[in-house]
């Protein structure tokens, strides 16, 4: 080795950048700067898009067929690689944040997971625990332990066993890795020596990042699609359930019109599907491969694109290599399609604290997601509400970060990018962890019918179907308005409903008042004058229930 390389090599430290350094990183520095604390989380999508670029280089003839053998091979070995932190499959849980509540014995954490609604006994079982008081990383970013599980969230139980991997030179390249390209090629050299260093023939870390960002989102919207389905069609059973329940409608949050308790409740199936049509539009616009441009002007090798996109499912490759490593659109996109989401979610759950109090009296929380509270025995407080109603503020934190990150880069690639990484991953993983509770929630809701019903036919929420009564005989609606309004006032002073008023009474309002009109202005007759598309008539609501089961349910959701 020269003078000069053994220098370069001690300044740089197995850096992937060292030939053109002479000075060692500042010691601070290095570690502020690293992203593989986070980014480790991409190691599957690293070493799946890493093999899906040695296809291409095999191609161009970089490779012979026996090194990608060899190549394909040692990747899917530092795939299995679970470091000792890795969040369990794709972050549900955040070992840095239990570490606090759980004490720090495997059996505590296993208790902890055999309460978790997500897991089944399968999943515990499966789980590995590790403590990792000796890992030095570890010991610097707090953790006292570390989960490692492979979750399903249909809860079939689909679980793999981890390989354990405890080697020196593991936790090593761990501490050493700038990010998780860095801690591949480490690893991949570690299992299959000097070949490994060919991988990045013809390859940047600028369109590895963009790619990897890419195949992250995709799934996390897949996932995220398959909750909102699930949390749809827990509505749809409970509107089902609700059968033709009534409860009073507000607008500026005063007593409006009766509607079917299950029209209320499709109101929210109606923001999922359209936060399923914007997730599956954004999935749509994302799904194309940047491999292949290089670190900023494309690839330096003849590479055949269309093999790294086919092998990593994409739709085709980018067409711009500018563009491609420094686009991050898509990730504005899920976290504003999430934010949005949020923004629903927070709806429901503000809808549902709002009527399980003493003064609505519509809805008894479930004692199994709520909780009581230390000073005031008589309290139930409906802990899981408020904070999805919190947690919403989480996305749209997230969707403002990427918005503010984003405005003003100069094309193409800046380093700045490495920080819409981790809004993206809170985001997907809130949204993932409300999801996973949400359905079961829906589902345990119990409605008092009664107490809605009294609501929705006390309180003159008849006056507009009396209106269109009238109007019905010839009257034009604005008279018919202020007759019913006479009307209403009538009532008032003398405590009556409408329907208590005597027709002789009525009929000194107007003569248009005739025998039919206690009828037309029943809570039945009430709600099916709305007999129109998107209306609360009994038949339409019927009828809009069975398409929307028919839509959550149809395989045109899950094939994205
Ligand atoms: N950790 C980096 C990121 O997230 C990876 C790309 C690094 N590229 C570079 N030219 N330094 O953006």
């Amino acid at each position: 080795m020269s003078e000069q390389q053994a220098k370069t090599k001690q300044a740089a430290g197995g850096k992937m950048w060292a030939g053109r350094f002479r000075e060692p990183l500042d010691a601070v520095f290095e570690q502020w700067q690293r992203s593989f604390p986070f980014d480790v989380r991409l190691l599957p999508q690293e070493v799946a898009a890493s093999k899906a670029h040695a296809q291409m280089i095999a191609a161009a003839g970089i490779l012979t067929d026996a090194e990608l053998e060899r190549m394909i091979d040692g990747l899917d070995q530092v795939g299995d690689i679970t470091p000792e932190f890795a969040p369990i499959e794709p972050g549900f849980v955040n070992p840095r944040l239990l570490g606090a509540e759980l004490g720090t014995t495997p059996r505590s954490i296993r208790r902890w997971l055999s309460r978790q609604p997500e897991f089944c006994e399968i999943h515990v079982k499966h789980t590995r625990i590790a403590l990792a008081k000796d890992d030095p990383l570890l010991l610097r970013m707090k953790n006292h332990f570390a989960i490692q599980a492979n979750l399903d969230l249909d809860g079939e139980g689909a679980c793999e066993e981890f390989p354990a991997t405890t080697e020196a030179d593991l936790a090593a390249s761990m501490a050493r890795a700038e990010d998780v390209h860095h801690f591949v090629e480490l690893q991949l050299t570690r299992v299959i020596g000097p070949l490994a260093l060919k991988l990045h023939t013809g390859r940047s870390r600028n369109e590895q990042i963009a790619t990897d960002m890419r195949l992250f989102v995709r799934e996390a919207i897949d996932t995220t699609v398959k909750g909102l389905r699930r949390w749809g069609l827990a509505l749809v059973e409970l509107a089902e359930q609700a059968k033709e329940a009534a409860m009073p409608s507000y607008t500026h949050m005063q007593r409006a019109e009766p509607v079917l308790a299950a029209h209320w409740l499709l109101a929210y199936v109606a923001m999922i599907e359209r936060d399923i049509a914007r997730l599956a539009d954004a999935r749509r616009r994302m799904n194309l491969c940047p491999l292949g441009s290089g670190a900023v002007a494309g690839a330096t090798l003849a590479l055949d694109r269309a093999i790294a996109a086919r092998e990593l499912g994409f739709d085709g490759p980018t067409l711009n290599s500018m563009d491609a490593t420094s686009d991050r659109d898509f990730l504005l996109e899920f976290t504003q399609a999430l934010a949005t989401l949020g923004g629903h979610i927070s709806r429901f759950a503000e809808e549902m604290t709002l009527y399980a109090t003493a003064e609505f009296g519509f809805l008894d929380l479930p004692e199994a997601f709520s909780t009581g509270s230390s000073a005031m025995p008589q309290k139930k407080n409906p802990d899981f509400t408020e904070l999805m109603r919190g947690k919403s503020a989480r996305l749209a934190g997230a969707a403002t970060t990427l918005a503010v990150l984003l405005k003003g880069l100069p094309l193409a690639y800046n380093k700045d990018l490495q920080e819409g990484q981790e809004p993206v991953f809170d985001a997907a993983d809130t949204v993932r962890g409300i999801l996973g509770i949400l359905p079961g929630f829906t589902r345990s809701l119990k409605f008092n019918f009664a107490r809605m019903k009294t609501s929705a036919t006390t309180g003159y929420l008849n006056a507009m179907a009396e209106a269109t009564y009238l109007s019905n005989k010839g009257v034009a609606f604005r008279r018919a308005h202020e007759i019913v309004g006479n009307a209403v006032r009538l009532g008032l002073e003398s405590g009556r409903e409408l329907d208590a008023i005597p027709l002789a009474e009525l009929q000194e309002l107007s003569p248009a008042f005739g025998e039919d009109f206690h009828a037309a202005i029943g809570l039945e007759a009430t709600l099916d004058c709305h007999d129109v598309v998107g209306g609360t008539a009994r038949a339409r609501v019927h009828a809009a229930l069975t398409e929307a089961r028919q839509r959550l349910s149809s395989d045109a959701w899950a094939q994205l």
